[in-house]
């Protein structure tokens, strides 16, 4: 089976490089041509672990390849998918589909044979029929049929989430798609893999109630940490009481600085507009997105308490940037909202992280990017914890101590956001540990 893959972002790199795993031909585009040309010379543009090895042995072998034309790759393959980035479309909150449009249009060039389009990108409800439209217009005679797949992979899990998903959702409205989607899925029916065949209208609100959901579960579980610190609670041994109900399910359940990332912040707001526009609106998702605001400026008030209301001229030591681990993405990351805050009330801050250092010094002027983290700490009033690397989990504590400026007290300020420290022991080595919900 042949391939092309429209986009190579996160999406559309993970998903080409594992169905040439599976053995398809891929053909992956791309308008950027310097990104193809770096794809070509074997430079992978994202850090997601594993990907590189995929890429280079599945290209090296023959079964993915990496070119600009996309009305050419389109011409010689049997399904489309189109991952091209849908951002938020400023002002509004809505998905910005401009580039799945003109994907639409390179498509409808280049199909000489039955030929099954495919959404991959998340879009809103009504997309897939607006792009077979587009299609339509464009090339009249054009013999293909429409598909929806969405997405559901982590990014720092993507390739593992891929192979081994927990279902895969396909929405098709004919026979012919679903026989030619059903038979690129093959792989993952023998791991018995949940394939899900909707209509296109469904699968594409599903990708957007499943992450509506868990943006509203860590929002949840946020919330009742902020309960927690109020009543003398410890939000741990909450959600562990939540989560061992089944009906509840633990993941999801770790309270923070609010989510981020490339897909909770923008999916929230399209679906948000999406129900407002159908005038269903989706009040609980409305909340959810206002109360991540709160959760990520509510960190700054927590940090300023820390440092008894005396920001102005404290040196600060933040460990972690990315919205999350094993990233390099800072897109919506707290620390977008959080560091400038605190540079505004005169804070000094250095920082460090082990992939984000480049995505930082775009976003984060005013902010001394170090090498190390015990750089970070050197003089530091505070440290404080913002994305939950396995090599912040283990920092000498006595090198800390050694390195830092202790308070009036005598202590030493540690705040903890993502809760990786246990906080009885970070008491007794003399910190006044600070952390979410405990
Ligand atoms: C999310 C979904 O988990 C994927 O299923 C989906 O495919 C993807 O969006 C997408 O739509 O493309 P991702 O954005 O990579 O994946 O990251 P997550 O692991 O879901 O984390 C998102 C944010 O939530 C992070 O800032 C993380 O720190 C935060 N989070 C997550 C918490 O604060 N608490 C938790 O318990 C879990």
């Amino acid at each position: 089976m042949r391939i092309t893959m429209i986009g190579t972002g996160y999406v559309g790199l993970v998903s080409g490089a594992c169905f040439s795993e599976f053995g398809a031909e891929v053909i992956c585009v791309d308008v950027d041509s310097a990104k193809i040309d770096r794809l070509n010379r074997g430079e992978i543009p994202i850090f997601e672990t594993g990907l590189d090895n995929l890429v280079t042995r599945n290209h090296k072998e023959g079964r993915l390849l990496f070119q600009t034309d996309t009305a050419a790759a389109v011409g010689s393959s049997d399904v489309v998918f189109i991952a091209v980035g849908t951002p938020e479309r400023r002002g509004d909150g809505a998905a910005d589909l401009q580039y799945v449009f003109q994907a639409a249009r390179d498509v409808a060039r280049g199909i000489k044979k039955f030929t099954v389009v495919v959404t991959k990108s998340t879009v809103p409800v009504g997309t897939g029929q607006e792009v077979a439209r587009i299609i339509r217009t464009e090339n009249p005679d054009a013999d293909f049929e429409m598909a929806s797949n969405p997405e559901f992979l982590r990014e720092g899990a993507a390739i593992e989430d891929f192979m081994q998903p927990d279902r895969v959702v396909i929405g098709v409205e004919s026979e012919r798609a679903k026989q030619v989607l059903r038979n690129l899925y093959q792989p993952l029916y023998r791991i018995e893999t949940p394939i899900l065949f909707t209509n296109i209208a469904t699968a594409e609100l599903t990708k957007y109630a499943a992450n509506a959901f868990l943006a509203t579960k860590i929002t949840f579980i946020n919330q009742i940490a902020n309960l927690c610190e109020a009543v003398g609670a410890d939000v741990h041994h909450v959600a562990k009481g939540m989560g061992l109900d089944r009906r509840i399910g633990s993941p999801f359940l770790q309270p923070g600085p609010g989510y981020g990332g490339s897909c909770f912040p923008k999916d929230t707001q399209a679906l948000a507009k999406t129900a407002r526009n159908h005038g269903q609106p989706v009040g609980i998702v409305e909340q959810v997105i206002e109360a991540n605001q709160q959760q990520k400026t509510r960190m700054v008030g927590k940090i300023s308490a820390a440092l008894a209301g005396q920001v102005a001229g404290k040196r600060l030591a933040i460990l972690g940037l990315t919205f999350k681990p094993n990233t390099d993405d800072l897109r919506d990351a707290p620390a977008l909202t959080i560091l400038p805050a605190l540079l505004q009330q005169g804070a000094i801050i250095r920082a460090y992280d082990p992939e984000g250092m480049r995505e930082a010094a775009k976003l984060l002027p005013g902010v001394e990017l170090v090498a190390e983290p015990y750089e970070a700490c050197k003089h530091a009033d505070a440290v404080i914890i913002l994305t939950e690397w396995n090599q912040f989990r283990n920092l000498q504590l006595d090198r800390l101590k050694e390195l830092m400026t202790p308070q009036a007290d005598g202590r030493f300020c540690f705040c903890d956001l993502r809760n990786i420290y246990e906080p009885a022991l970070m008491k007794e080595q003399g910190f006044n540990y600070i952390c979410v919900g405990r």
